[in-house]
């Protein structure tokens, strides 16, 4: 984290999980964020039937809210779909795009990956692209130029003057969801790896604003470690957001980190 260049974010994600009225019993125990300066943003990504409850629940609380998917056409013949339009004029900010689940069971790719990242900066809402290498890739050690090309190829329609509303999230499969978190030190490496793609496509000064979270089984004991190294700035918290005391515990190691 380098809060002197760029937002340090805690970014929950309830997945498919929580009704309207869990959203809303989820804000009053989660209660009022203690801060928030042009530095640091608590946001919660919900499912698309809980956003209006989620946006009026967190109303003077100062959390900012997000989507989990939405298509990338503005308008038309999409059943089932969500727009980046109707998502902003719900009151939504931030919007995940590829999340690894997305592009496992629902068959999304790099190139439309790119174009909802496209579409979403266009309509003046936040991406929050998902990368991230399967355990195979791994232990392959094929890690590094897997993130490559999908970081390239998810930014392939970005421009230089959009790139700083980009929030790249940088969650390895395997430790998603099942509690094997990746160290602090390699998951360093591979933000560290990440911001220097965005250096050579986008140059220093732009590559060092862009805010790159770590995702994959992070919780209240683990964050503290993962959000002091220098190119993670925060986390997309699956499992631990849906306790609003496990989720509150994070921002405050995040907090206590950026004091
Ligand atoms: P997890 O999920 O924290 O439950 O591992 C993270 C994510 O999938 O965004």
């Amino acid at each position: 984290m380098n809060t002197r260049y760029r937002k340090l974010i805690i970014a929950g994600n309830w997945k498919m999980n929580k009704t309207p009225a869990d959203a809303r019993d989820f804000f009053k125990k989660l209660g009022p964020l203690g801060r928030k300066g042009g530095r640091f943003e608590a946001v919660l990504c919900v499912p698309a039937i809980d956003i209006p409850a989620a946006v009026s629940a967190s109303k003077e609380m100062r959390y900012s809210i997000g989507a989990q998917n939405m298509h990338q056409a503005p308008s038309g013949a999409y059943t089932g779909e969500i727009s980046a339009d109707m998502l902003k004029n719900a009151g939504v900010k931030y919007v995940i795009i590829g999340h690894s689940e997305r592009r496992e069971y629902f068959g999304e790719t790099d190139f439309t990956v790119s174009e909802k990242v496209k579409a979403a900066l266009d309509a003046g809402l936040r991406p929050i692209m998902c990368v991230g290498e399967s355990l195979q890739h791994r232990q392959d050690g094929l890690e590094k130029p897997h993130i490559a090309y999908q970081v390239a190829a998810g930014l392939s329609q970005v421009s230089e003057e959009q790139i700083s509303r980009v929030v790249i999230a940088y969650e390895p499969i395997w430790a998603i969801g099942t509690g094997n978190t990746a160290t602090a030190q390699d998951a360093q490496d591979i933000c560290c790896h990440i911001r220097s793609i965005l250096r050579e496509k986008y140059g220093a000064r732009k590559a060092r604003a862009v805010s790159i979270l770590y995702g994959g089984s992070m919780n209240p004991e683990n964050a503290a470690d993962l959000i002091a190294m220098e190119d993670i700035d925060g986390g997309l918290i699956g499992g631990a957001s849906l306790t609003a005391e496990k989720f509150r515990k994070i921002i405050e190691e995040a907090a206590a980190v950026n004091s």
